[in-house]
């Protein structure tokens, strides 16, 4: 049988970090209520001449490296982002032709925060199915472009950064399964409302913000990610007691937390980036499992539960053994 395993991890931050205390200089908030509210201290957010691809190609690179693979190496690379260089080229293909590579297929996805999850779904199934051996799966995202620095409820939250896997054709999961799932009708919940085919004025290209509504956003968070442990768990006979590593999407330290308690994990066994990065949406898994695997917590053999939940909404997960 064919599966696919994780070869290697990467990630990238830009330099520039901005506190809660920085926040508190040009909004009226405050250090208490962003860490009591969300747990978030700190977030990176690329400079002025960072795009996307900047971040995403210093992931993959480190990632390339851990798996002892050159660029050429790789059949497929995937780039899960809500915040693309460019409406067209995708991303992904900006990558490719700065990795040095040609022919490769090449495109991005948008599922929101589950981007990478939805992201590894894909690629797993493409090298399953014999489409290749190695398949670069990437979350990046310069979320600050879509942040409206005036609205105090949302500007908080969001970071930049990226992270990549590089997944590799093996004989033993690897991946252990993968699971995908969205309900549109919440659309008008968490979302930026310009968009190319609809509502688009070039003139007020600057107003296309994230919007959302925090509550019912973190409500259906909650329990959209109990049910997806639970569906992944009994799809593999597995009790949840038996996990080693909790990856889930960082968004806020209150729904990580929900989440952990569902699944009986204690807080030393889920990792957690959400304090220093604020939420990355499709980099923040691929951010935070590198940082675990790159500091020793995280070690081969071990059996992980990513957790994604984000605007559509989306939602999925992956099981893996590292
Ligand atoms: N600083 C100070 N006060 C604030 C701030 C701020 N940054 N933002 C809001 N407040 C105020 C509100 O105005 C409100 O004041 P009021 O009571 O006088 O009206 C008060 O704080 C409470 O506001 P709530 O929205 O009820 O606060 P809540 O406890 O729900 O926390 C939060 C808000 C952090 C946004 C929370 O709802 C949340 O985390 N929701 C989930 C959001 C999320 O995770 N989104 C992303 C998931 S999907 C994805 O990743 C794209």
């Amino acid at each position: 049988m064919t599966y696919s395993r994780i070869a290697g991890t990467g990630s990238y931050l830009p330099e520039k970090v901005v506190t809660n205390s920085d926040l508190e200089k040009v909004m009226d908030t405050s250090d208490e209520w962003i860490q009591e509210r969300t747990g978030i201290k700190r977030r990176h957010i690329a400079a002025d001449d960072q795009a996307t691809s900047d971040l995403a190609l210093a992931a993959a690179n480190e990632a390339l490296d851990m798996a002892g693979l050159a660029a050429e190496d790789i059949d497929l690379i995937i780039i899960a982002t809500t915040t693309p260089d460019k409406v067209f080229p995708g991303t992904a293909c900006i990558v490719q032709r700065r990795l040095g590579i040609r022919g490769c297929g090449a495109f991005d996805i948008q599922a929101a925060c589950s981007g990478f999850v939805y992201g590894l779904d894909l690629a797993d199934r493409h090298i399953r199915t014999g489409g290749g051996k190695n398949v670069l799966v990437i979350g990046a995202e310069t979320l600050s472009r879509l942040t409206n620095w005036e609205d105090r409820t949302t500007a908080v939250l969001f970071g930049d950064g990226a992270g990549a896997v590089v997944l590799q054709e093996t004989d033993e999961p690897g991946i252990i399964s993968t699971h995908i799932h969205a309900d549109g009708q919440y659309e008008d919940l968490l979302q930026v409302p310009q968009g190319v085919s609809q509502g688009y004025d070039i003139t007020r290209a600057g107003e296309a913000f994230i919007q959302m509504n925090g509550n019912a956003v973190f409500r259906r968070a909650v329990a959209t990610l109990d049910s997806i442990a639970r569906e992944t768990l009994d799809k593999n006979n597995i009790d949840k007691h038996d996990l080693d590593w909790f990856v889930p999407h960082q968004a806020n330290m209150r729904i990580i937390t929900a989440a952990a308690k569902k699944l009986d994990m204690p807080m030393e066994r889920v990792i957690v980036t959400v304090d220093e990065h604020a939420n990355t949406s499709a980099a923040s898994i691929p951010l935070a499992f590198d940082v675990a695997v790159r500091d020793g917590r995280i070690k081969r053999g071990e059996l992980l539960l990513f957790e994604a939940f984000g605007a559509g909404f989306t939602w999925g997960s992956t099981l893996l053994r590292f």
